[in-house]
């Protein structure tokens, strides 16, 4: 592949390679000495027009340790703020000669279009509702770990599916590695053509999680609710959110998981999320690192296959 767009063009042998080799950057992660060369004489830009913690700073990182250049532009700071279009701004950089352009944009396919305009290989970090192919990988990477397999394990994607890039690049990713999903959640937060996703549908927490192996939270994402239904946080979190009673529905060796910013008391009670011998969420952040790494360096060989060609 050229680019990382999403879960949606990866087929279950191009998702099984990119896992195995991070598997190879997980453990090299945990070594005093962290560098390779995969991304040496590269040039990695990071352009996030969304806030970020965890994706940028793994990204950064990622990029670091394989030896790119990496420049995170100050999207707050750059010529949009002067009404420059995002293509325009993609354009200018890709004038510079990027190899790696990794992107976070509000908008559902942003990140597509832009991938149209440029010479390099783009990543999506984010576009919108769309999907979020990074996050997807880490949780599945995570999972292989916890469980030591990644199929025909029942798997639980709780709260506001309707508004979650997560949601949908899992259930893609989740989907394509035949597994059973579960969506629970609010109905006003369950996206419109549900059926089509293939999964079974609660609006109750403690039918749905019955016997899962996996419980992944999702955030109340109330910056994508322009104007549409918005939960009280303290209903929410009495009939939604995950608490040691709710979670002994799943299997007693259940992990939980998040893909972060959480919300304590929202979605997750804090306890939970911070009890190591149910919640993998640090291991997740863990993963993020070796995911994204892993991407680029098989985005670089492409890359570099091409330009000898
Ligand atoms: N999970 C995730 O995408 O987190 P950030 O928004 O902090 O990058």
């Amino acid at each position: 592949h050229r680019h990382l767009l999403g879960i949606e063009q990866l087929s279950p042998a191009d998702i099984t390679a990119i896992l195995e080799l991070a598997d190879t950057y997980a453990d090299l992660n945990r070594q005093p000495h962290k560098h390779g060369d995969a991304l040496k004489g590269l040039t990695q830009i990071n352009m996030f027009f969304e806030n970020s913690t965890r994706t940028q700073a793994s990204f950064e990182i990622a990029g670091k340790r394989l030896g790119a250049d990496v420049m995170n532009m100050a999207m707050q700071a750059s010529s949009i703020k002067k009404g420059e279009t995002l293509i325009d701004t993609a354009m200018t950089l890709n004038a510079m000669h990027p190899d790696l352009l990794v992107v976070r944009h509000p908008q559902s396919g942003a990140v597509d279009l832009l991938a149209q305009k440029v010479n390099c290989a783009v990543l999506n970090a984010g576009d919108g509702r769309h999907e979020h192919p990074t996050q997807a990988l880490l949780d599945a990477l995570t999972i292989r770990r916890a469980k030591g397999r990644l199929h025909r394990l029942s798997i639980a994607i709780c709260g506001d599916i309707a508004h979650s890039r997560v949601a949908r690049s899992n259930i893609m990713l989740l989907g394509k590695m035949e597994n059973r999903i579960r969506l629970i959640g609010p109905p006003t937060l369950m996206p419109a053509g549900i059926a089509e996703f293939g999964c079974e549908v609660f609006d109750n927490m403690e039918e749905g999680l019955k016997d899962v192996d996996v419980v992944m939270m999702l955030r109340l994402q109330k910056e994508r609710m322009d104007g549409g239904f918005i939960p009280s946080e303290r209903e929410y979190y009495h009939r939604f959110g995950l608490d040691a009673e709710k979670l002994s529905h799943a299997k007693p060796d259940a992990i939980v998981m998040h893909p972060g910013p959480m919300n304590r008391g929202v979605e997750i009670d804090g306890t939970l999320a911070d009890d190591i011998n149910r919640s993998v969420i640090q291991d997740q952040v863990e993963m993020g690192v070796a995911v994204r790494m892993a991407a680029m360096d098989l985005l670089a060989r492409n890359l570099r296959e091409t330009r000898a060609a």
